[in-house]
């Protein structure tokens, strides 16, 4: 399965800025959403174009414009931080919807709701959850992908451990993903270390 770490300097700085502890919610978002843009351009490198040509102040051009089916596909709570630096990128990519909660104790995702646009299957689909753990709720929502008939799945994540990823492309394997960083380890609550903390409590001030 292919593995995409960004190493481009802006997005490992803004890494760092996610990761402090002094980083207050304020701060924390608009860090998010710079280092997801960087994350789209690299997963949308391959898009599919159309030729075309526009006309200049001074002529003619020759242009290749963004084509297919593009759909962004934010699981919540978390992945609605990424999801406007996207849109930005995509203005008219359709959206929908996955929302996962793990269980405190066992660390275990369960949905709770799931709301896709009709025809999603031939879609160019990009989910994007920040914290890719144990894996279990990237391996959720793609579940629930599959199940409507998709075949092209990028996954956006911001940090992932090596266990997540083994996890997802056990599944998976066709999910390509994009990720700031690969972390080591878990902790016994299933926390990355040293990853970030709980982002949506982070994102939303909640704890
Ligand atoms: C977090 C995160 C991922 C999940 C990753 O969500 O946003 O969805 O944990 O963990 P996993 O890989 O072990 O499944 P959480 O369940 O805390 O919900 P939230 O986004 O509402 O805070
Ligand atoms: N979810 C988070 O927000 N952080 C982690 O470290 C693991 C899951």
């Amino acid at each position: 399965m292919p593995v995409h770490v960004i190493t481009h300097p802006i997005v490992q700085d803004a890494l760092a800025t996610l990761r402090r502890t002094a980083t207050d919610a304020a701060e924390f978002r608009r860090h998010a959403g710079r280092l997801t843009t960087a994350l789209a351009v690299e997963a949308t490198r391959t898009l599919p174009t159309r030729d075309a040509t526009v006309d200049t102040p001074l002529g003619q051009a020759p242009a290749q414009l963004v084509d297919g089916e593009i759909v962004v596909v934010p699981v919540l709570r978390a992945g609605l931080s990424m999801l406007d630096a996207i849109l930005d990128l995509l203005p008219s990519a359709r959206v929908g919807y996955i929302g996962l909660q793990r269980d405190e104790q066992t660390a275990v995702a369960s949905t709770y709701y799931s709301k896709l646009p009709e025809q999603i299957a031939g879609a160019r689909v990009l989910l994007v959850d920040p914290m890719l753990a144990t894996g279990g709720s990237a391996v959720a929502a793609l579940d629930l992908l599959s199940d409507a008939g998709v075949r092209d799945t990028q996954v956006l994540c911001i940090v992932a451990t090596v266990e997540g990823i083994a996890t997802v492309e056990a599944a998976h394997p066709q999910a390509a993903i994009y990720t700031a960083s690969v972390d080591p380890t878990l902790n016994g609550q299933k926390f990355i270390v040293p990853g970030l903390g709980d982002f949506g409590d982070r994102l939303y001030g909640t704890d």
